[in-house]
This record gives C-alpha cells, sequence and structure tokens, in this order.
C-alpha cells in the first residue's frame, strides 16, 4: 500500500509511535508543549543540516519523520539521546524533537514524507 492512514488519538501527548509505511518504519511522534518550544527556539548556526522546525512539520504538534537512521540506515530509539529526539544505537547518531541530526556520524536529518492532515485527528502519509 502506497499510503497510510494514521488516527492521531490513538498516540498521546510524549509518545511517539511505529507503523511501517513502504517497507520502512515511520515515526509519528505527539510532541509535547515543551518539545515544540524548544524546537522553535534551536538556532540554525547549531545545526549540521539546517532547518527551522517549521519547515519540517505542518503542526507543531506531530512529527512525521521515517525511521531510518541517515547514516547507514539503523532504526533510531525514540526518546532517547542526548536531545531529546531519537538515538541511533548503531553507531552513536543523536537527532532532536523534530529529527534533526545533531550529534554523531548521521549528515542529514530524519526525511519527512509527504503527507496531509484530511481532519484534526487523521495523518495521510503517502
Ligand atoms: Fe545510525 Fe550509523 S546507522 S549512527
Amino acid at each position: 500500500l502506497s499510503k497510510i492512514e494514521i488516527k492521531l488519538s490513538d498516540i498521546p501527548e510524549g509518545k511517539n509511535m511505529t507503523f511501517k509505511w513502504r517497507g520502512k518504519p515511520l515515526f509519528v511522534r505527539h510532541r509535547t508543549e515543551k518539545e515544540i518550544a524548544t524546537e522553535a527556539g534551536v538556532n540554525l548556526a547549531e545545526l549540521r543540516d539546517p532547518q527551522h522546525d517549521k519547515e519540517r512539520v505542518q503542526n507543531p504538534s506531530w512529527v512525521i519523520v521515517l525511521g531510518v537512521c541517515t547514516h547507514l540506515g539503523c532504526v533510531p530509539i525514540a526518546n532517547a539521546g542526548d536531545f531529546g529526539g531519537y538515538y541511533c544505537p548503531c553507531h552513536g547518531s543523536h537527532y532532536d524533537a523534530s529529527g534533526r541530526i545533531r550529534k554523531g556520524p548521521a549528515p542529514l536529518n530524519l526525511e519527512v514524507p509527504y503527507y496531509e492532515f484530511p481532519d484534526d485527528s487523521t495523518v495521510v502519509v503517502g
């Protein structure tokens, strides 16, 4: 199936859930107010792959990214690492709660797939 529909009410605030989409892990993260504020305030000059949080999310509460480390493709662990987003245990890449690479060998931010919110409680990816 090329598209996946996800019910957002199944994902509590502060949780990341992993789905399978086009053979890859897909992360859907319901961010807390604190995470939203932290990521909006990051100085782009500190980033290896500079992208404002606004360029990565359509709704600040929801981060939707591929769960594929941009180093060599391992699946990062949610809510881990030095930046509170994701941590890839294979070689130690740390991502923030916008999925941006912050430390370790990965060169790029976690990829944001195409997605839409048909209504307030649903996201369709693909
Ligand atoms: Fe993630 Fe190497 S594959 S750090």
